[in-house]
């Protein structure tokens, strides 16, 4: 077997494990990234599309944010609708002047992929981490298999940010790990469509039908969700399905049509909630997916994920470069208040619009949280303050 040494080893290419590799490069950390998909791959994952103010500055300060900052659209408010009627929640005016920026989690990713391969760091595509060994001695080391072959990679850590179902949660033993989980009676039907958004901000819309939302990517590029049964699948869905449920739950006496083109990506999402405690086990340090899994409404998967790489890089920093362990200590417990938070704000969102097919208390209850977020500065403000910027709290 081949062998390789580095200091730390990063396992998965998404948002989380690229941006970790940027970060420590930039301070002479030398580490190697392992994805197992290939580029084209993660370059075309569609996800979210909405990057809270303080991540977006996270990911310009590590000289990332270029294209970003030239493309992507800056939004100050979001529609909440209801009843067929919207009502804006002016963003900006109640979250300290803080806005938000919309930009595609896989254009992220090109951006990230680019000056990782522009200066020559290793980042090995269609490489699968098949184990991580040695984790509690101070020769930790990763197997990967790949296009060249079986190598051995020694380091001092490992960062596995390689999501829910990757190595690195499963590294950690079962004795050891606590696993909080909660599945949600919906899923997303998500399209991406070449139409000219009918919105200048996201519409977040509860329907008697279920949840819609409208989203978008461009000036030309209209990305849509519904809100469907658990078991329903595309098969179901037929473009003039899909396009006549949108408008029929978005529809209001103002705009009473949305813009309609060739739907260019769509899939089906599931929705739920995975928390993994610890997230440090000795030299093993999980981010993101790897560690947790959030409801999409409101956009916070990327974002968290960021958030425990912002913690993580200064972390591996005082331990590589001081000696200090005093970051590493505390990594876990640092990441997970904020977990939680997101994981609350995440189904407070989701449960207020996705009307139950079956309780109509619930239903009830639903309508007079919205009537109070739009009705109330003090509601509206918090959802402001933590659609806008939870992770930087
Ligand atoms: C998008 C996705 C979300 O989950 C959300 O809450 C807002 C926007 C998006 O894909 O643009």
């Amino acid at each position: 077997m081949k062998e390789l040494r580095t200091q730390v080893v990063i396992v998965g290419a998404g948002p989380a494990g690229l941006l970790l590799g940027q970060l420590l490069q930039s301070e002479g950390i030398d580490n190697v990234v392992v994805e197992q998909r290939s580029r084209e791959y993660i370059e075309k994952r569609v996800r979210a599309g909405v990057i809270e103010h303080g991540i977006a500055e996270l990911i310009s300060d590590a000289g990332a944010g270029e294209r970003m900052k030239r493309e992507g659209l800056v939004h100050h408010g979001i529609e909440l609708r209801y009843d067929n009627a919207s009502h804006r929640i002016p963003l900006s005016d109640l979250a300290g002047g803080k806005s938000i920026m919309v930009y595609g989690q896989q254009e992220v990713v090109k951006d990230l992929v680019a000056l990782r391969l522009g200066v020559g760091a290793l980042l090995l595509f269609e490489t699968e981490a098949t184990a991580i060994e040695g984790i509690t001695t101070d020769a930790p080391y990763v197997e990967v298999d790949g296009v060249d072959g079986k190598v051995r990679i020694s380091c001092d850590y490992v960062a596995g940010c390689d999501g829910t179902f990757g190595v690195a949660n499963r590294t950690i033993p079962t004795s050891v790990l606590r696993r909080y989980e909660r599945t949600y009676p919906f899923s997303w039907l998500g399209i991406l469509a070449e139409a000219a958004p009918a919105t200048e901000e996201l519409i977040y819309c509860r329907h008697e039908n279920g949840f819609a939302l409208y989203s978008l990517r461009s000036p030309t590029v209209s990305r849509l969700y519904l809100g469907v049964r658990p078991d329903e699948t595309l098969e179901q869905w037929s473009d003039d399905r899909i396009w006549d449920e949108l408008n029929l739950r978005l529809a209001t006496e103002e705009v009473p049509e949305i813009n309609q083109g060739p739907i260019i990506e769509r899939g089906i999402t599931a929705m739920r909630s995975i928390v993994v405690e610890p997230m440090r086990y000795d030299r093993l340090l999980l981010a993101g997916d790897a560690a947790h899994i959030v409801p999409p409404t409101g956009a916070k998967g990327m974002n968290l994920a960021l958030a425990d790489v912002r913690v993580l890089f200064q972390a591996l920093i005082a331990q590589l470069k001081s000696n200090d362990a005093r970051l590493l200590d505390s990594y876990s417990a640092t990441c997970l208040e904020r977990v939680w938070r997101a994981e609350e704000f995440s189904t407070y969102m989701t449960q207020m619009l996705h009307p139950s097919y079956e309780d109509d208390f619930e239903n009830g209850v639903q309508m007079a949280r919205l009537r109070q977020v739009v009705d109330s500065r003090e509601a509206s403000t918090v959802l402001a303050r933590n659609y806008v910027d939870l992770n930087s709290l």
